[in-house]
């Protein structure tokens, strides 16, 4: 269990998906100023997000077009996540056309500087922390690529201490936070997006600048729903997908927290984000 995990600045990262030199590579990466980047630390609800937007940014072509595209079994948009894979990734990168659409679960620290100096918009997904660490306490027991824990009691320090593959998910939150007043980045909730997804997606799609018509949000909210996205997870995601599309719902911390480590978590939500603009982002 111990090499399924490495070590690169301090933060841990699992083996099966990166290397410390894929992250020194990350360095060569050029962002496009049409890059679409999508933040969002492990079990916000990234595959959704990568999912919704890849659908709004595909809505501009006729259903005409679609249903050529779908034929030819090729995606319009692609997507790509930043810090996977082998070291080469980066230059077969640049290869890929544009528009590109870049998924991440790391702090602007370890990104690229070309990201922050080009004109790519970020949009910054983030959830309440307990459905966090709960999704990925599962997550970890679940996924054989992950050590896993005896217990839940045994993993709770662990997350509290940022012991876990992207480390901290206070730190994320705190070094995004940074970033809040940026006019390139748009920071999400998962449960503001729970409750309307379609004025989720249209703030998004105001945000990247893709022009959609009503029935489109509508169609691509059906398409995007936790139950749609489930019943074709093991096909657009394999054996993961089961692991993967777990409840899809707010609230499942109260399963497994206690009244201590709630109140724990409370303290430390406090301590480090207590009156920020990200703290008022999460609904907590
Ligand atoms: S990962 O492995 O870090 O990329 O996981 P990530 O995709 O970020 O997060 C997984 C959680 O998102 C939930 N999910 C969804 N919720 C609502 N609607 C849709 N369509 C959806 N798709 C995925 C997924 O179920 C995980 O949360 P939990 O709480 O474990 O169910």
């Amino acid at each position: 269990p111990e090499d399924m995990l490495f070590s690169y600045r301090d933060i841990l990262f699992p083996a099966s998906v990166s290397s410390p030199e894929t992250l020194e590579a990350l360095k060569s990466f050029e962002a496009r100023s049409d890059d679409v980047i999508l933040v969002g630390y492990p079990k916000s609800g990234t595959n959704w997000l990568e999912q919704m937007v890849q659908e709004l940014a595909d809505a501009k072509y006729t259903e005409e077009e679609r249903k050529e595209i779908i034929n030819a079994e090729k995606k319009v948009e692609t997507f790509q996540r930043l810090e996977f894979g082998d070291p080469g990734i980066y230059e077969r990168m640049k290869k890929l056309p544009s528009r590109r659409i870049i998924v991440t679960h790391l702090t602007p620290q370890l990104l690229p500087p070309s990201i922050f100096q080009s004109k790519a918009k970020i949009l910054v997904l983030v959830r309440n922390p307990k459905d966090t660490a709960v999704s990925y306490y599962h997550f970890y027991n679940n996924l054989p690529l992950l050590p896993s824990f005896a217990s839940w009691d045994e993993y709770f320090p662990d997350f509290m201490n940022g012991k876990l593959a992207w480390g901290s998910y206070f730190d994320h939150l705190v070094e995004w936070n940074k970033y809040i007043d940026n006019e390139k980045i748009m920071t999400i909730s998962y449960e503001e997006l729970k409750e309307d997804q379609v004025q989720g997606m249209k703030k998004i799609a105001a945000f990247f600048g893709f022009s959609l018509c009503e029935e489109d949000f509508l169609r691509i909210a059906k398409k995007t729903s936790f139950k749609a996205m489930k019943e074709k997870s093991s096909e657009t995601h394999g054996k993961f997908g089961d692991v993967l599309f777990r409840k899809g719902v707010v609230g499942s911390w109260k399963d497994l927290f206690s009244k201590a480590q709630n109140e724990e978590m409370y303290r430390k939500f406090e301590d480090t984000l207590g009156g920020t603009k990200m703290a008022a982002k999460i609904k907590y």
